[in-house]
C-alpha cells in the first residue's frame, strides 16, 4: 500500500498535467489530496498552514477545501479552478474583495468565507450560480447597499459573529430566493425591517435587541420562523404582525408580561419559545385566543407565581396541558411562589388551596357518579314500594298464620300450620339468607329465637298485622304497621288463599 502511494506520487510529480480523476493520494510530495466523491472531483489542502498553493493541482476539481491556512489573499492558481462548486476557504486571514474571475464561474453554489477578517463586505459581480454564503465570525460592520444584488440564486446567508449593529432595510430586496438569514451575534439593537417576499427563517439569537417593532416584520412576507432568543427584550408590543409567522423564540430575554393583544396579530403562530423569561403572573388562556394554530408552548425557567390562586391556574393549566399538551413537560408549570406551594403544578396549588380534601379532578367525577348510583337505587324502591303497595293483598282473616321466612332460616322455625294454605312468593331471585354482614346491619331481635314460637302465637293473635310485604328501603322510615323487630320480614310476600 505504502509503496502504491509513493509510486503514485512519483507518476503524478512527473506528468503533473496527465492526473484526471480517480482516487489519487499523494500527500507525501504535496499538501493537498485530490480524490473523488460522489462523482465530484475534491481537492482538499485544508490545515496545511499554506499562504500559497502549490503548483501541479488538478483545475478540474469541483469542491475545494482551502480552509484553515494563512491565506491573506486569494492564491494566485484559484483563477483556473473555472469549474468550482463548492469554495471553502474559511479560517484564513482575508479582507479583500472577492476576485473578479470568481464571478465568472458557472457553477459555483457555496461560498465559505467564515471566520475570516473581513470588516466591510463589498461584492459588486454577478453570482449567477451562487446558493450558499457564509460570512460568520468576521469583523463585519458596515454591507454595501447593493452587496447582494447579484446573488439572484442566494438561498442561505450566514452572517452570525460579526459586528453588524445596524442594516439597511432594502438590503435583501433584490435577493429573491434568499430563505434562511442568520444575523446572530450581532450588535443589533432592533430587528431590521427587512423588505423580502422570499425570507422564511430569520435568526437574531443573541444580539443587544431591546425593542420591538410593531411592524418589523410585515415587510417580510413568507416570513415562517424568527429566533429572537438571548436578547434583552422586556416586552412585545400589542399587535406585533406578521401574517405568516409560525415560529416565534422569545426565550432568555427579559418579558415579564403579555396582553390579549401581544399575539393577536399572529394568526398562524403553531411554536412559541418563552422560556427563561421574567415572567411572574399566570397568564390568561385568552392571551392566544387569536392563535388557533398553536401547537407548542414552552414556558420552562420563569419564576411563576401562584399568588392569589385564581381559577386563571387551572384554567391556562388545561389550556396549555389538555390534548395534545402544548407543553412538553407540564411540570415546567410549576408555582415558585408563594412558599406554601412552591414546586407544586399551578393546577395543584389552585386544588389544593381551594378544595384541600380533594386529590384530584377525578374525584368530583368520582362522586358525581356515586350520588347518581344513590339516586338511582332509592328511585328504584320507591317505584317496587309502590308496586307492591299496588298489590297488597285484603287483610288477612284472623285466624291465619303468621308464619316468617326468618324462622326458617334460622332452623328453629315451627310447623308451619295446616290449617291454612300460604303460598311464600319470592320477589327476587337472591331472596336468600343474609349474609352474616348483613345481618349485623339489620333490625335487632328483642327475644331470643328461643322464644320464637312466642311471638309468633302473639302475631296469630293480632289480625290486622298478620300479612307481610317486601321491604325496602323506603320502609325503613315509614311508619305504617308491620311487624316489629323481625328481621325476617324482608324479600318476600305472601298471598293468602282463603
Ligand atoms: C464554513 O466553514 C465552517 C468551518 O470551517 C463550517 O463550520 C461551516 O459549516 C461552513 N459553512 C458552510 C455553509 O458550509
Ligand atoms: C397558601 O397560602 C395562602 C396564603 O398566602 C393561602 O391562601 C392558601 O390557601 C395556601 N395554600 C395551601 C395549599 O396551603
Amino acid at each position: 500500500m505504502y509503496s502504491d502511494d509513493v509510486l503514485l506520487a512519483a507518476l503524478m510529480w512527473l506528468l503533473p498535467a496527465t492526473t484526471t480523476g480517480g482516487v489519487v493520494r499523494d500527500t507525501l510530495f504535496n499538501p493537498c489530496r485530490t480524490y473523488s466523491l460522489n462523482d465530484q472531483l475534491h481537492l482538499d489542502c485544508s490545515d496545511q498552514g499554506l499562504s500559497e498553493l502549490p503548483d501541479g493541482l488538478n483545475y478540474d476539481a469541483q469542491v475545494l477545501d482551502f480552509s484553515n491556512n494563512n491565506f491573506e489573499t486569494f492564491p494566485n492558481q484559484l483563477e483556473h479552478f473555472t469549474q468550482a462548486v463548492k469554495l471553502d476557504i474559511s479560517g484564513n486571514h482575508l479582507n479583500l474583495p472577492l476576485p473578479g474571475y470568481i464571478a465568472n464561474w458557472p457553477n459555483l453554489h457555496t461560498l465559505n468565507l467564515s471566520d475570516n477578517n473581513y470588516d466591510v463586505w463589498v461584492s459588486d459581480g454577478r453570482y449567477n450560480s451562487l446558493e450558499k454564503l457564509d460570512l460568520s465570525k468576521n469583523k463585519i460592520n458596515k454591507i454595501h447597499d447593493d452587496a447582494f444584488n447579484g446573488m439572484p440564486k442566494l438561498f442561505f446567508l450566514e452572517l452570525s459573529e460579526n459586528r453588524i449593529d445596524d442594516l439597511q432595510s432594502t438590503l435583501f430586496s433584490k435577493a429573491d430566493n434568499l430563505h434562511n438569514l442568520i444575523l446572530s451575534r450581532n450588535s443589533l439593537t432592533s430587528v431590521p425591517p427587512f423588505q423580502s417576499s422570499s425570507l422564511r427563517s430569520l435568526l437574531l439569537s443573541n444580539c443587544q435587541i431591546q425593542n420591538l417593532k410593531v411592524d418589523s416584520l410585515i415587510r417580510m412576507t413568507s416570513l415562517l420562523e424568527v429566533d429572537l432568543s438571548i436578547n434583552q427584550i422586556e416586552s412585545v408590543p400589542d399587535n406585533f404582525q406578521s401574517h405568516t409567522l409560525q415560529e416565534f423564540d422569545l426565550s432568555y430575554n427579559e418579558i415579564s408580561s403579555l396582553t390579549d393583544r401581544t399575539f393577536s396579530s399572529l394568526p398562524n403562530l403553531a411554536v412559541l419559545n418563552l422560556r427563561g423569561n421574567e415572567f411572574k403572573d399566570v397568564w390568561a388562556s385568552s392571551y392566544f385566543a387569536s392563535n388557533p394554530y398553536l401547537r407548542e408552548v414552552h414556558v420552562k425557567g420563569n419564576r411563576w407565581s401562584c399568588e392569589g390562586f385564581s381559577v386563571n391556574l387551572l384554567l391556562t393549566y388545561e389550556f396549555l396541558t389538555r390534548e395534545p399538551s402544548k407543553v412538553s413537560d407540564p411540570g415546567s408549570l410549576i408555582c415558585y411562589s408563594p412558599a406554601n406551594v412552591t414546586q407544586l403544578t399551578w393546577q395543584r396549588a389552585y386544588i389544593e388551596t381551594w378544595h384541600p380534601d380533594e386529590t384530584s379532578a377525578q374525584t368530583y367525577t368520582f362522586m358525581a357518579v356515586m350520588i347518581g348510583v344513590i339516586i338511582g337505587v332509592i328511585m328504584t324502591s320507591l317505584i317496587c314500594r309502590m308496586l307492591v303497595a299496588a298489590n297488597k293483598p285484603e287483610p288477612p282473616r284472623p285466624a291465619a298464620p303468621a308464619e316468617t321466612t326468618a324462622l326458617n332460616l334460622n332452623g328453629t322455625a315451627p310447623q308451619p300450620r295446616v290449617e291454612s294454605l300460604i303460598m311464600r312468593v319470592p320477589l327476587r331471585e337472591e331472596d336468600l339468607p343474609p349474609t352474616y354482614d348483613e345481618a349485623l346491619l339489620m333490625p335487632r331481635l328483642n327475644a331470643s329465637f328461643h322464644s320464637l314460637p312466642d311471638f309468633v302465637d302473639e302475631v296469630e293473635e293480632t289480625t290486622t298485622r298478620s300479612y307481610r310485604r317486601s321491604r325496602s328501603i323506603g320502609d325503613l322510615t315509614e311508619s305504617r304497621p308491620r311487624v316489629s323487630d323481625r328481621r325476617s320480614v324482608r324479600r318476600t310476600v305472601e298471598i293468602r288463599i282463603n
